[in-house]
């Protein structure tokens, strides 16, 4: 990596704190809302074991949808192939929590990204584990090679209460035998596993595994290469919703975002990248996020294109 990356950090992060008054953060979960929208943090972390970190690249935050990530790896991991019968590899072209593809679709989300196929995940691992969001959690930590990450309970407190839309969707995929479990549990694993709390340094360095063909440096295999690279082009294609091509565009990379704020970019062969900034655009991604690594690609030229 070049030296100065902890300058063009430093530099990125000037200019993300001046676009974190724009938007709004997500209050539709309202533990959320309780957040200071004013932060913003950046990490990179390299194939080679190093760690560039600006603004407050330490501090946890609610992950929420790039949860998504561990939560298909850990089912892949179990199910390999078999998963893509009951979940889709397309992008949706509709806002993350929608119901509108389901009813066409008998049931099939379109991708394991979509609140409707990360639903259709934790089913999975509801089946195959008696505590499915602490193997979530476990996985994270044999991933850190550490045990510092934990599920904010109030989040997935409040999250689990006003969890109406999630429960449309899981009952309606029920119907079409797409979900097997209790809606009850499915749901109970799924916010818990969203309210995890990571700091972007540990995000970037948790899912380093995607940049290296499914290795974390240390040499652990966590996924087979050929998965890994299709969870990186479900990324591209999928990981910002309805904005994942705008994404692709600007940014050029394999991408993850959350509700909570934070970004995971990946840069095959290379590194990750993971910023964090609450407020969101209409989309629900992190408008200051999306902006530092946007420039953060462009300044260094890391696009997969
Ligand atoms: O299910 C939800 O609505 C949230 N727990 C996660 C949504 C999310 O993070 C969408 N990402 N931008």
């Amino acid at each position: 990596m070049p030296l100065n990356f902890d300058k063009l950090l430093a530099a990125i992060a000037r200019h993300a704190q001046t676009l974190t008054d724009a938007g709004a953060v997500a209050d539709y979960i309202p533990a959320l809302a309780r957040v200071d929208p004013s932060q913003f943090g950046i990490a990179v972390a390299g194939l080679d074991g190093s760690l560039y970190c600006a603004g407050v690249a330490q501090r946890a935050f609610s992950i929420q949808s790039i949860s998504k990530l561990f939560a298909l790896t850990l089912a892949l991991q179990r199910e390999g192939d078999a998963l893509w019968q009951r979940v889709g590899r397309e992008p949706s072209g509709t806002p993350f929590n929608s119901l509108v593809l389901l009813e066409r679709e008998r049931g099939i989300p379109r991708n394991p990204f979509v609140n409707a196929g990360a639903l259709v995940i934790t089913d999975v691992l509801c089946q195959r584990y008696l505590q499915p969001e602490r193997a979530v959690l476990e996985f994270i930590h044999r991933l850190l090679g550490r045990s510092t990450v934990a599920v904010d309970a109030e989040v997935a407190r409040s999250e689990r209460a006003h969890s109406d839309r999630n429960s449309a969707i899981a009952h309606f995929m029920r119907s079409f035998g797409n979900l097997r479990g209790q809606v009850g549990a499915v749901l109970d694993a799924y916010c818990a596993q969203c309210a995890i709390a990571m700091s972007c340094a540990e995000l970037a360095q948790a899912s380093l595994f995607l940049a290296g063909d499914g290795c974390q440096p240390r040499g652990a295999r966590v996924l087979d290469p050929q998965a890994t690279r299709r969870i990186n082009a479900l990324m591209l294609t999928c990981g910002a919703y309805d904005a994942a091509g705008d994404f692709a565009f600007r940014m050029g990379l394999p991408t993850k975002t959350g509700v909570g704020g934070g970004i995971l970019a990946v840069v095959p062969g290379r590194m990750t990248i993971c910023a964090w900034s609450p407020r969101l655009d209409a989309t629900g991604n992190s408008i200051a996020a999306a902006a530092a690594i946007e420039r953060f690609a462009a300044e260094t030229g890391v696009s997969i294109f």
